[in-house]
């Protein structure tokens, strides 16, 4: 079963979009959550722990037809780690503090969700979320196969 967990900084915005993709992906190709994948999200910084993720990510993902509203944020553990296959970061710094908490021995698990970064869409308009729902979502597909 391949495990991965998508990171963001405040885990309500980027990362709960991007599981809710691969969730819907994964399953639109027939595979089953709990035997072939497990998915989950955590944000580097824990302002918004226990959160539900933000309005605006939650209507994007609504109009595609995924339901992110039951997600809860949660702040990157250092057993994320051992846990994971893969953690997904969004941007390069966001890489840097996965780096931080992760120990170095794990730090080869770690990859940009996609080639460019996926900005941070927290202080932008409804148009930077839709733009972030489309980046994520044409990601989304390599991760299929690694
Ligand atoms: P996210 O967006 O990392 O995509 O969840 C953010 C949400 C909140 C904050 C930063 C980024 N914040 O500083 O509260």
């Amino acid at each position: 079963m391949k495990k991965i967990l998508c990171v963001c900084l405040g885990n309500i915005c980027r990362s709960p979009t991007a599981e809710g993709i691969l969730q819907n992906t994964f399953e639109e190709k027939g595979f089953t959550e709990g035997t072939d994948f497990f998915l989950d999200s955590a944000g580097t910084g824990g302002w918004h722990v226990g959160e539900p993720p933000d309005k605006r990510s939650v209507l994007v993902c609504q109009k595609y037809g995924i339901d992110i509203s039951n997600l809860r944020a949660r702040k990157l553990e250092i057993s994320d780690g051992e846990r994971f296959d893969l953690l997904l970061g969004m941007d390069q710094e966001n890489i840097f503090n996965i780096q931080e908490i992760i120990p170095q021995r794990y730090h080869q698990k770690i990859f940009l969700f996609d080639d460019s970064e996926v900005s941070d869409p927290y202080y932008g308009t409804e148009e930077s979320f839709k733009q972030m729902f489309r980046q994520l979502k044409k990601a989304s597909e390599r991760w299929l196969n690694n």
